[in-house]
């Protein structure tokens, strides 16, 4: 469907779980997430049928989020019944990687294939100084992993933290040379009340591709729009068998060509990532309300998507967001 702003919205991002197994800085508060009841998370049945009448008003890609969707039991599962739905082309995954080694094989026989996963640091303890606890060689074995079983593309997403990360900027921009990965920066976003914690350590992304180009010139594969659509502007060093990306949803940012919805896990319908403003599909889908009532919901919140978001307006950060991440699905 296409939106009053001309944009085609056909992209659905599912948080199947606002659970994680991490508590990154800049996404979880230390402690005390209000964490939402076990009966009010969306049963996998529910999110099918969401699905399944959301590509009825023209969703054909999904991908599934959290928090970590790994840590809720079934995925695969879910995974291979979503695939029953025709009209949907493209069923992709964004984790943090943690349980990744343990189930790429099946995620893979269920029908994954484009895979993000999260790597904030290559360094072992400022990994787990970020995560809060992660454990950095658990992640490695499953990119190591999902690279033997087949994924592709692979994308690794770093979000880039003043004084924590940038030190390592060449050294993620150098992976690219020899592997095939995709390695994409994203502007750290101020989001709920992680957001505090991480105050005045945002980083452009116009500074960590000043970095990378004394490595060499970045060859701007599509005019550095994604090779695929998105918001990520794709490049390539020379020689390199993999590609770096942009995402700077702060500095410059994409609304314009947003294609996207996000189905939080407790069954609200969001237009935008940082709007609060969410329709309820739970309470009618539980309330026993037909497919083409779910539809017409699906349809409203298509109508009000905004414009464009205003955390990028300036410099000073507006605290937009009182929601978090992991249970609007990053
Ligand atoms: N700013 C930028 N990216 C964020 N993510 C989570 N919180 C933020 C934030 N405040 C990212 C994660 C992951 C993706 C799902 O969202 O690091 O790569
Ligand atoms: Fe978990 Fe991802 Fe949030 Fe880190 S950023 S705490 S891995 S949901």
């Amino acid at each position: 469907m296409i939106d009053q702003y001309d944009r085609e919205i056909n992209y659905l991002r599912v948080s199947v779980t606002d659970r994680c197994n991490l508590r990154c800085t800049y996404c979880m508060p230390k402690q005390g997430i209000s964490q939402i009841g076990h009966d009010d998370i969306l049963r996998y049945e529910e999110i099918l049928r969401i699905c399944r009448i959301a590509t009825g008003e023209g969703i054909t890609k999904v991908r599934l989020t959290g928090g970590e969707p790994l840590t809720r039991r079934g995925l695969a599962e879910f995974v291979a019944s979503l695939r029953t739905i025709p009209e949907l082309k493209d069923i992709s995954l964004t984790t943090n990687g943690i349980l990744l080694e343990a189930h790429a094989e099946q995620l893979f026989a269920a029908g994954i294939r484009r895979i993000n996963i999260s790597l904030d640091s290559l360094n072992a303890e400022k990994y787990a100084r970020i995560t809060r606890g992660g454990d950095i060689h658990a992640v490695l074995r499953g990119i190591r992993k999902v690279r033997e079983v087949g994924f592709a593309p692979i994308k690794i997403n770093i979000v880039a933290i003043s004084g924590f990360n940038d030190d390592e900027i060449l050294d993620f921009a150098r992976l690219t040379l020899a592997n095939p990965y995709q390695i994409r920066f994203i502007e750290l976003m101020p989001l709920g009340t992680a957001g505090a914690e991480n105050d005045g350590r945002y980083l452009p992304n116009s500074v960590i591709r000043q970095r990378i180009e004394t490595l060499g010139p970045l060859e701007a594969l599509n005019g550095g729009r994604g090779k695929t659509e998105g918001p990520a502007r794709i490049y390539r060093l020379p020689g390199g068998a993999g590609e770096i990306g942009f995402i700077s949803p702060v500095s410059r940012h994409f609304c314009h060509s947003c294609n996207r919805l996000r189905l939080t896990a407790e069954g609200h319908l969001r237009a935008c990532l940082l709007s609060d403003d969410e329709t309820d599909l739970k309470g009618p889908l539980r309330a026993g309300r037909s497919d083409g009532e779910i539809g017409a919901l699906i349809r409203e919140v298509i109508a009000r998507k905004p414009k464009r978001h205003e955390i990028a307006c300036d410099e000073d950060h507006i605290k937009k967001c009182v929601k978090e991440m992991p249970a609007i699905g990053g």
